[in-house]
């Protein structure tokens, strides 16, 4: 974040004073004013990265205050100061919307934590709004999901049949939406499909719906999805497992975008766009006869492939951001950061559930943690083990790395392993590790290693 705007609102001049002083050392651009009034004029005009309210003023009550500023700005963080006395008040700011409060007298450190820390979780909530499509939040800068989310963005507003593949938990239903809602469809229905969760009988019925009669269940007319998906986008989940025969009939809606109900005899039209899913490879099904292959060239018009996330890394820090903002507003919980250490565990980890299993493992360890930082102990011990045996994996944390430390502590980890194996003969290690022995005897000694 540039320069964080913050706004003081406090009609005691020694406190607008004392809080000034407290943060002139940060880099903040900090405006003060007395009245409440003021203070909405102010808001009105001009963007506040976060603000910090005194709950007793002397023109407006501190909770009207904070409803408007929360109607004025919502992406503004509110840091309310209230009395001793007036705890149920602060209770309640929190509830409509305040990121913390502050009880008066403070510790100054304690005020400038907390103020860090709002910053802080104000700048996740920004880096989330990345990019949305329609209000569908496709989260990657990976080259693969740009490239999806391009293609996302030229195919949607056609109206050509397009193909999802990629493993579970892979994004396909989302993506599906973002297709839908990107669409001219987008004020029309959109309608998922589990082809795998349906019987064989229902999926007909379900599909092309039936007349009064036309079965012994059958006690009235029932509208199948074609219907009434007519003018939107039905989404097929998981199409490699439709059975052959009712693949001959949706290769029918497909060919003639028409259709018989159960038991009808009259063809009705349908216009509806078709977007599939599976995380089957459909060209060994055709060649196993499980999957017609008219049908398939019919449906793979426009193929979008969704990789795995442990092909695309470097969206993971992104992706667990997003989760942590997402989970810790819905479950009230002020866990605004996720630790070092965490991050390079989920970055090792091979996520054979994709994101789905991220998203998961985010949601259980804010409910697990006790500070505002996911630490290892909140993972359980889930992702260690399997962390064990994954390659290193390098991520950069928005200060940058410091290469030179990185280095030496690889250097480090080298030395201490040869002298091991060695135990402990300077010689022998200097053999294993190419070097001679001065240069590893300098470095012993450097690094204040025992031999
Ligand atoms: N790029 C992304 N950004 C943000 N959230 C994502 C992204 N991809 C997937 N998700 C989220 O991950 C979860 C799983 O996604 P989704 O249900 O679309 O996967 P799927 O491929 O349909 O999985 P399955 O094959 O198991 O049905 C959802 O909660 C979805 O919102
Ligand atoms: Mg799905």
């Amino acid at each position: 974040m540039s320069q964080a705007q913050i706004l003081i609102i406090d009609d005691e001049i020694s406190m607008r004073q004392l809080l000034k002083y407290i943060f002139r050392s940060e880099s903040y651009q900090i405006t003060t004013v007395g009245f409440g009034k003021e203070a909405l004029e102010l808001i009105e005009k001009q963007p506040f990265d976060l603000i910090i309210q005194d709950m007793m003023l002397p023109d407006i009550e501190g909770i009207d205050l904070l409803n408007q500023i929360r109607a004025l700005q919502k992406q503004a963080m509110v840091i309310v100061i209230t009395a001793v006395v007036g705890w149920k008040t602060a209770v309640e700011a929190m509830r409509i919307g305040a990121f913390d409060y502050i009880r008066k007298p403070f510790n100054n450190d304690n005020i400038k934590a907390v103020v860090a820390r709002a910053l802080k979780y104000k700048a996740v909530l920004d880096s989330m709004s990345g990019r949305p499509i329609d209000g569908i939040h496709i989260i990657g800068n990976s080259p693969q999901i740009q490239q999806v989310q391009d293609i996302i963005r030229r195919a949607a507003p056609t109206d050509s049949t397009i193909i999802i593949h990629g493993e579970s938990g892979t994004g396909k239903e989302l993506v599906a939406r973002a297709l839908h809602l990107a669409s001219l469809r987008r004020e029309n229905v959109f309608i998922p499909v589990n082809c795998a969760a349906i019987s064989e009988t229902l999926l007909e019925s379900e599909l092309f719906g039936h007349l009064k009669g036309s079965f012994t269940n059958a006690i009235a007319d029932k509208k199948g999805l074609f219907e009434v998906s007519n003018n939107g986008t039905l989404f097929f989940d998981e199409i490699g497992e439709m059975s052959l025969q009712t693949q001959v009939k949706l290769l029918r809606v497909l060919e003639y975008r028409e259709f018989v109900p159960v038991g009808g005899t009259q063809p009705m039209q349908v216009d509806v766009r078709f977007i599939t899913a599976t995380n089957r490879n459909l060209e060994k099904e055709i060649e196993k006869g499980d999957f017609r292959e008219d049908l398939y060239y019919r449906l793979n018009v426009i193929p979008i492939a969704l990789p795995p996330l442990r092909e695309r890394k470097e969206d993971i820090p992104l992706l667990a951001g997003h989760f942590l903002a997402l989970y810790a507003s819905r479950l009230h919980k002020y866990v605004t950061e996720i630790s070092e250490e965490v991050m390079q565990l989920l970055l090792n980890y091979h996520w054979p559930g994709n994101i789905r299993e991220l998203s998961n493992l985010i949601q259980r360890a804010i409910v697990l943690c006790e500070g505002n930082i996911i630490v290892k102990e909140d993972l359980g011990n889930y992702i260690q083990i399997e962390n064990k045996k994954k390659e290193d994996f390098t991520y950069f944390p928005p200060e940058g790395v410091n290469l030179e430390g990185k280095l030496e502590e690889l250097e480090k980890k080298y030395i201490v392993e040869a002298l091991k194996i060695t135990k402990g003969s300077l010689t022998n290690a200097a053999k294993l590790l190419n070097l001679s022995f001065r240069s590893l005897r300098y470095k012993v000694k450097k690094y204040k290693l025992e031999t």
